[in-house]
């Protein structure tokens, strides 16, 4: 009886072995694989979309996020300088946004999804300088009366309105840039997806 029993066991034991050394077989044929289809974290890094919590920025206020290595305004827009945006258009290179880079989604004229938040990449479409955000009408260093509050580039003098629309005769030939993004919720925006990217 003993002999028959303890055969048997080393025989369930034996069979177990070898699973358990089979399956260690398979993780580790798997590990090169998976390592090698995986973007390594630098990369995914540098592409990976931004999510963004809008819900703090103040009315009137504007933050700047980094996407891709590119700098990225978000303006908090009050119905005041929405209002504003609609003056002087007759100044403006580009008021609907024909020859400037933005989504087709996006409106050509607020410049947005959702008109309370402008986003804009931070960079001058004359040579990449970082403009300043300059919402203060009538600054007496940016025309005075004529200075309905927007974004200036110290650079070289190119003036853009609070949608990110260059004026007439500034080096700068066309608006900023609207990159592509999306809402995931009524406070989280997302940069670098949106319903193309996502398709
Ligand atoms: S880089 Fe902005 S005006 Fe030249």
């Amino acid at each position: 009886m003993s002999n028959e029993g303890v055969d048997k066991t080393r025989r369930r034991f034996l069979t177990g072995a070898t699973c358990v050394v089979g399956a260690v077989g398979v993780v580790g044929a798997a590990v090169p694989f998976v390592g090698s289809w995986q973007p390594n974290a630098k990369a995914k890094a540098a592409g990976a979309p931004v999510r963004i919590d809008i819900s703090k920025i103040e009315p009137g206020a504007m933050v700047t996020e980094e996407w891709r290595g590119k700098p990225v305004y978000i303006v908090h827009r009050t119905p005041e300088i929405l209002a504003r945006l609609k003056e002087d258009t007759d100044r403006l290179q580009d008021p609907d946004s024909q020859q400037s880079k933005q989504p087709g989604y996006v409106d050509p004229t607020s410049r947005a999804l959702r008109p309370a938040y402008l986003i804009l990449l931070g960079l001058c479409t004359h040579l990449g300088c970082a403009p300043m955000y300059r919402p203060e009408v009538g600054a007496a260093d940016l025309g005075g009366d004529a200075w309905l509050g927007g974004f200036f580039c110290p650079c070289h003098g190119s003036k853009f309105d609070l949608a990110g629309r260059v004026y007439k005769g500034v080096p700068a030939p066309t608006n900023l840039t609207v990159p592509p993004y999306s809402y995931e919720s009524d406070n989280v925006v997302i940069i670098g997806v949106d319903e193309e990217t996502a398709a």
